[in-house]
């Protein structure tokens, strides 16, 4: 941290702007808004769902909208401990059961017996069943120095030793989209089963898995069972005045004045992405802090959006060149972006495209045009940008990738102050 004259600290932009990490606690907006099934009070329906006996839980949404900040959270205020596994794509399930025992145990030793008589219920079903032998200290975080030692236990049930040892209540899968392999997504979803059925045994231990998804079946699909013992939570894009109240907050303990439009502004390039919040955040700060001035002006700004851009996909800048027209008078394509970009809504039919057209250009007598662009706009050959559902005649069009659109209101579709 800098030190300004004797007393005053002063913090810097990357202190509390974090677009590549969970939030800190001092910038945790709360989320109260409704989730993605339209249940009021997202935030706290996650808390009964941690509270729930035997419940499991699972957390969808489009990335960016803060579904890792959330559960770190909301656990918190739940004082449960969590340990979190990272779901790389090259993870087995046995690997990722075992990333969390070295989460809370130093290793010292471990050996892997295959067993014939598979006493492991959930590892049954996988490749071959194998048992844990280890030996090692819990970590100093929870017990400095205290040996822990299992004799030829399946996996989970060390896992769950060492949970219990430990404290740690839940047992996060975050990035969970990651997993690919049917096997390895059929085992965490029986452990979830697992888990319900043994909760008095295990002190209520529960499995939450996080992942980016449209729905909570294309997540983790399973059978009824399984679904009657997990809470689904479906995070949705941030409400505009949480992004508001999140640069708002930010700026102030940076002690940068900002005005009232400039924040409007960085919150339509947001669209709805705490992310996007905080990286446009951090850089108009940064641009402030480069000149040496506490307050922002537009042209700082103006870097700040071209240094954001260059954080975004890369792909974008290729599909948005093919979606655009090279030339010509009307741009059809260009302009239905344009509209579709600057809305408020989030899915459209044809004949909402046309209606917006009409407010934003002109009249037409015959839309065939626009019918014909939008379908190109799905191709492939034109970048993809749009993605469609719904039967012929109703169909129904959005960004066929959610930051597509906050990437379209940075570059192309600019909200100029006036
Ligand atoms: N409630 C919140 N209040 C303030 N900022 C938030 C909040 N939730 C998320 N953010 C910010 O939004 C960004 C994305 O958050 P996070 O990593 O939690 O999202 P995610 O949904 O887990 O994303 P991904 O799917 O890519 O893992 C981070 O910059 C984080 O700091
Ligand atoms: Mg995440």
């Amino acid at each position: 941290m800098r030190k300004l004259g004797d007393h005053v600290a002063v913090r810097q932009p990357e202190d509390i702007f974090t677009p590549k990490t969970i939030v800190s606690r001092e910038m945790f907006a709360r989320r109260n808004e409704a989730d993605l099934h339209g249940n009021p009070g997202l935030q706290d329906n996650l808390c009964d769902a941690l509270r729930d006996r035997g419940g499991q839980v699972l957390i969808f949404g489009d990335t960016g909208v803060g579904k890792s900040s959330l559960i770190k959270y909301a656990a918190e205020d739940e004082s449960l401990e969590a340990v979190t596994i990272e779901c790389l794509s090259s993870k087995s399930y046995a690997d990722l059961i075992e990333d969390g025992l070295r989460k809370l145990i130093d290793v010292r030793e471990v050996k892997k017996t295959s067993t014939a008589s598979a006493s492991a219920e959930v590892e049954a079903s996988g490749k071959a069943p194998f048992l844990l032998t280890l030996k090692g200290k819990l970590q100093g975080k929870y017990d400095r120095g205290r040996e822990f030692e299992i004799v030829s236990k399946p996996p989970l049930d060390a896992l769950l030793e060492a949970m219990k040892a430990t404290g740690n209540k839940l047992l996060i899968f975050d990035n969970f989209q990651n997993i690919s392999n049917q096997v390895d997504r059929s085992l965490i979803a029986q452990t979830m089963e697992f888990l319900a059925d043994k909760s008095n045994e295990t002190g209520d231990i529960k499995a939450v898995v996080i992942g980016i998804a449209e729905d909570a079946s294309s997540l983790l699909g399973g059978s009824g069972s399984f679904r009657r013992r997990t809470t689904e939570v479906g995070v949705p894009r941030m409400p505009d005045d949480e992004i508001v109240e999140i640069l708002k907050r930010g700026f102030m303990k940076l002690e940068i004045s900002i005005s009232d439009p400039i924040i409007r502004q960085l919150v339509f390039y947001s669209d709805g992405f705490p992310y996007f919040g905080h990286l446009l955040g951090l850089q108009v700060s940064r641009a402030a802090r480069r000149e040496g001035v506490d307050s922002v002006t537009v042209e700082m700004v103006e870097t700040a959006l071209q240094r954001a851009v260059k954080d975004v996909d890369r792909s974008y800048r290729e599909r948005t060149r093919k979606a655009f027209e090279v030339g010509g008078q009307v741009q059809p394509r260009r302009r239905i972006l344009e509209i579709l970009s600057i809305s408020d809504k989030r899915e459209w039919r044809s004949a909402d495209v046309i209606s917006a057209y009409e407010d934003r250009f002109e009249r037409r007598s015959d839309y065939a045009f626009l019918h014909t662009s939008l379908a190109q706009l799905i191709d492939k050959k034109h970048g993809s940008v749009l993605a469609r559902s719904g039967a012929r005649n109703s169909y129904i069009y959005r960004f066929s990738d959610p930051q597509m659109r906050p990437y379209l209101r940075l570059t192309a579709f600019r909200r100029h102050l006036t």
